[in-house]
């Protein structure tokens, strides 16, 4: 069943979501060469108490830290650790709090210092792909119209998308109905209407989409070591088109 949230709840979400842009923002700005990952994790976590909000991931199903550091070739759910961060490198970072019983999830990927144009590629290409489906989450559209916009742009730029994790519904749960996934037919799907609110998130690879997860349990990676991005904002569908709620 998916969950409609009245006005009230949406600006409760809105908050939410508002801590984790700011706290994305932050930590983006504090990614540079020799920077360790578990810093930026510390930061996360102390960041988002501050601003009242409980980091959402640490415990999460066991999940081990507050932000999610996904590094190079690893897709999603990487740990964050003490080794310095290396010019060239592209940083995927997910962050989630509750706020007043409320969700707030979003992820973005960064370059550490200069990148090659392949990478930058792939960056670009992966946030366009989010803004393409962001803008189809509208009264009256379909999830799939969602779905492939996103693909759609995604494979347009000569890049694939990851079909093992997808977007997903978000409220007093970080993972309620529906699935949104990041591949799919126009038209097809519900029907989105005011109220549902739903966490899109497109997790491209620059080489083939399949992944595996590594010994640890959580870290997805690309089967063939290729890189991989991931952008990802908490979006209201309301009369007036779509909300993102997770900007700063
Ligand atoms: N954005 C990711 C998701 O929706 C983050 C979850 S990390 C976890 O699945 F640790 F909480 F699983
Ligand atoms: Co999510």
């Amino acid at each position: 069943m998916i969950i409609i949230k009245s006005p009230a709840e949406i600006e409760i979400m809105r908050a939410a979501g508002r801590v984790v842009g700011q706290v994305l923002e932050a930590v983006s700005q504090a990614v540079r060469p020799g920077v360790s990952t578990a810093s930026l994790d510390r930061q996360a976590e102390e960041m988002a108490r501050s601003l009242g909000a409980v980091p959402a991931f640490k415990g999460y199903r066991g999940y081990p830290y507050s932000l999610c550091c996904s590094l190079n070739e690893q897709v999603v759910h990487g740990f964050p650790g003490p080794g310095p961060l290396k010019e060239g490198d592209i940083l995927s970072m997910d962050f989630g709090v509750i706020l007043d019983g409320f969700y707030g999830d979003a992820a973005t990927t960064v370059a550490v210092g200069a990148i090659s144009p392949e990478a930058s590629g792939l960056l670009k290409a992966t946030e366009a792909s989010l803004m393409a489906g962001i803008e189809k989450a509208q009264p009256g559209n379909h999830l799939g119209d969602i779905s492939s916009a996103v693909q759609k742009v995604a494979e347009g730029a000569g890049f694939s998308v990851v079909r093992q994790f997808v977007g997903h519904g978000i409220g007093r749960g970080l993972h309620e109905e529906p699935q949104v996934p990041n591949f799919g037919l126009p038209g097809r799907g519900v029907k989105l209407k005011p109220g549902m609110v739903l966490a899109i998130e497109p997790m491209i690879n620059a080489g083939g989409f399949e992944v595996r997860i590594l010994q640890d349990g959580w870290t997805a990676v690309t089967v063939d070591g290729k890189l991989s991005a991931h952008f990802e904002h908490t979006v209201a569908v309301t009369a007036d088109g779509p909300r993102i709620l997770s900007l700063p």
